[in-house]
Parts: structure tokens; sequence; C-alpha cells
């Protein structure tokens, strides 16, 4: 297997235990948008972490220290539908991010992404870009989703998965080396529709209730 410098594979047994249960076929939609919350919790945290500050000072009861803000303008990109379970979490962590939709849904016969929403303003608003997809898998809709970024005047961007394929995290670099991605975990490959394996099915329909996977 290549060796990607730019992805990041959570390492941290809160995360793997998380995802065990996340992929687990008998999760059922409302257990499994929870912890897909809680994973996006953890993986925010790690994707967050060279977000830069600048130094404030801050009048404590004892005396006047200096402190840190967040200098980075931070947005979050969620890709409809799947990565809207990843949002709140998100917000949580940075709340005065903003929060850009992009609507983005695979073609289950070419595996080609299809745009259907995006309401972007003329020119970027943030310093750093997050994706946030649950899934990475042909990497197209996520090269799409780069793609629009870049249009925009997107500099620093980070794509947030739960679970990617080597052939979707090859092909995001070899287009965009500039990107990086961090993930929850990094499965085997990809089966002969598309889908992630061992993978946990269809991330949408899972959160959602809509339909049977695989
Ligand atoms: C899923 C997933 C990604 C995409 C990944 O979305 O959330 O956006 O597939 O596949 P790719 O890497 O091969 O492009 P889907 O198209 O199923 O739409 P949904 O979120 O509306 O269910
Ligand atoms: N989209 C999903 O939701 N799951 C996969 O395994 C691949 C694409």
């Amino acid at each position: 297997m290549t060796d990607w410098p730019n992805l990041h594979v959570s390492q941290h047994p809160a995360v793997r235990h998380k995802l065990g249960i996340l992929r687990d076929e008998k999760t059922e939609p409302k257990k499994f948008r929870e912890v897909v919350r809680e994973l996006s919790w953890l993986m925010g945290y790690e994707a967050l972490a060279d977000a830069r500050t600048r130094p404030i000072d801050v009048p404590t009861p004892i005396e006047t220290m200096q402190g840190e803000e967040l200098a980075d303008r931070i947005g979050f990109i969620p890709i409809l539908r799947a990565g809207l379970g990843m949002v709140d979490a998100f917000l949580e962590l940075m709340p005065t991010a903003q929060v850009w939709h992009l609507g983005l849904f695979r073609d289950e016969r070419t595996l080609r992404p299809v745009e259907y929403y995006n309401k972007l303003p003329n020119s970027a608003t943030v310093d750093l870009c997050l994706i946030l997809d649950p899934m990475l898998a042909t990497g197209g809709s996520a090269t799409a989703a780069i793609e629009v970024l870049k249009r925009w005047g997107a500099v620093r961007i980070k794509l947030v998965n739960l679970i990617a394929a080597p052939e979707g995290v090859e092909a995001v670099l070899t287009a965009h080396p500039d990107v990086e991605i961090y993930a929850a975990a990094l499965d085997r490959q990809l089966n002969n529709k598309g889908y992630i394996m061992p993978g946990l099915g269809d991330a949408g329909d899972r959160q959602f209730g809509t339909g049977n996977s695989g």
C-alpha cells in the first residue's frame, strides 16, 4: 500500500470501540446517529488540533495572563445527506464556525457524484475548511467537493471521514496532494458496487432509516 503522509487514521481506543457499534448491522438508526455524533466529536478534536490561535489578555480573578483565542475562521462543509449527522458535534467543538452545505449524491450506476445543492457565496469566507462526510469510497464525491471549495478560494482543506477506502484515499490525494484526510478507520477495499468492505453499508440510509444497504 502506498504511504500517504496526509492520511491520519485515528488510533484512539474510544474511536475503535465506537466504530464497532457503528458497523454492527444490528445498530438501529437512533443509536447509529448517536454514535456518528460521538465519533464526530472525537474526530473533530483530532482534525482541529492545528487550528491557529492568537494571544489575548485574560483577566483571571488573581491576575491578568496571556491566554489564546481562535484566529482561524473555520468552515464546516457537510456533504448531504450523510454528512449532516456530523455537524452538531463539530459545532459543539467550534461554536463560531460557519456551516456551508453541499449537496452531492453518488449515481449508483456510474458511481460519479451529482451536485444538487450549493449556496456558497462568491468568495471564500473562511481560512480552514473541514469537509464532513462519514464515507470515502471511490473518492468521487470528496474530490468534487474539494474542487468546488478550491474554485471558491479555499486554501486549507481537510476531509473528515469515519470510514475510508484505500481507493478513495488514493483518488483524493492524487488529485489534491495538499488536502489532509482524517479518518476513524481505513478499511480493506471496495466491492463491485463501490461499497466499502467491511464498511457499514450506506451511511445515509442507516442514519435516516431509509433503506437496505450493501
Ligand atoms: C455516500 C457518502 C459519500 C459518498 C461516498 O453518499 O456519504 O458522500 O457516498 O462515495 P464516493 O466516495 O464513491 O463518492 P451518497 O451518495 O450515498 O448520498 P447520501 O448521503 O444522500 O446517502
Ligand atoms: N457510501 C456509503 O454510504 N457507503 C459505502 O460503503 C460507500 C459509499
